[in-house]
């Protein structure tokens, strides 16, 4: 497996690039690129941890010596917020990082499964597919916006509020990524009730969790480490897949037939070309289908903005 991470000398870039060194198969090849001149570096210092993975670094303008022969692409390249910001805010850097970025995935390793980390999540995902299609390579089976920090707060929050342990707390997190496209099916976790007001607050939480972040850095970025954390698991699981290993289950933002919005989050069972099945989401309750339906005009709007982006 070779798996290349693109803005790898970044908050999240380091924290994954750490944990991917440590967590993939030996044998494995990662690959970090980052515009910072400090990127090879950071390589250097990864490579003294004692595991059978070969690591590279690379910097400056283009990113494809990191690409060739990637199986797996995580791009957390682009800004950050800071207080006060929205993720729309962050659209008018980072659409054109992840265009500029894809273009060269789409020449150099178009096979490649691809997550993207970096935000607006729910636009830049549109970005990336619609730069695909344009090179003739897109694959709606093999990219993915990565959703899993939404899914490992829900889960955290989860155990918290109801003394649970959190390794047997299980959630589907569907729609997308910022504010009220996050909606996680909190009527579905196993073993527990909530009153209305909990599913009120936790709900809120959830789709804030970002923000309380951003909050609490005070100007000094968004949730790295989490983030980090998050994207290894979401990576592993892509890798998992791709060597053959059976039921590898991840809610992701995917361009998944749905019939809410083009690119909806929702459980997939990844395989060794990504995508292996679409699965259905399950039952949910009056008040998980009302903020559903609420979010769409939302969703929507910010996938046509990735579209119109890119035509
Ligand atoms: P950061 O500023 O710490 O790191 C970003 C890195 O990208 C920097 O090292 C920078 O040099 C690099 N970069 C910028 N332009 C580049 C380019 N053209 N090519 C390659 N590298 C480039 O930011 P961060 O905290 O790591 O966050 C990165 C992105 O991830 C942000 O957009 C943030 O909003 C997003 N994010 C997403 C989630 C999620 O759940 N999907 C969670 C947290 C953060
Ligand atoms: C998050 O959910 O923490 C990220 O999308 C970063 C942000 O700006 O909130």
């Amino acid at each position: 497996m070779k798996v290349a991470v693109l803005g790898a000398a970044g908050g999240i870039g380091q924290a994954l690039a750490l944990l991917l060194k440590t967590q993939l198969p030996a044998g494995s090849k990662l690959s970090l690129y980052d515009i910072a001149p400090v990127t090879p570096g950071v390589a250097v210092d990864l490579s003294h941890i004692p595991t059978a993975v070969e690591i590279k670094g690379f910097a400056g303008e283009d990113p494809t010596p990191a690409l060739v022969g990637a199986d797996v692409v995580l791009i957390s390249a682009g800004v950050a917020r800071k207080p006060g910001m929205d993720r729309s805010d962050l659209f008018n850097i980072n659409a054109g990082i992840v265009r500029n970025l894809i273009e060269k995935v789409a020449v150099t390793c178009p096979k490649a499964l691809v997550g993207i980390i970096t935000n607006p999540v729910n636009t830049t995902v549109a970005i990336a597919a619609e730069v695909m299609k344009k090179a003739g390579v897109y694959d709606k089976n093999r990219l993915f916006g990565v959703t899993t920090l939404d899914v490992i707060r829900s889960e955290t929050f989860i155990a918290e509020l109801k003394g649970l342990n959190v390794a047997d707390v299980k959630i589907n997190v569907i729609g997308g990524h910022s504010g009220v496209t996050i909606l996680p099916l909190l009527s579905q976790v196993e073993g527990v009730t909530f009153s209305d007001e909990e599913v009120v607050s936790l709900t809120k939480r959830i789709q804030n969790a970002g923000t309380e972040v951003v909050e609490a850095k005070a100007g000094g970025g968004s949730a790295t480490l989490s983030m980090g954390q998050a994207a290894c698991r979401f990576g592993m699981s892509l890798v998992r897949g791709l060597q053959g290993e059976a039921n590898i289950v991840e809610c992701a933002y995917v361009d998944g037939g749905s019939e809410h919005a083009e690119f909806f989050a929702q459980p997939v069972l990844l395989g060794k070309n990504g995508i292996e099945k679409v699965l259905p989401y399950g039952e949910v309750s009056a008040f998980e289908a009302n903020a559903r339906d609420s979010m769409l005009d939302t969703l929507k709007g910010d996938i046509k903005l990735g579209v119109d982006f890119v035509k």
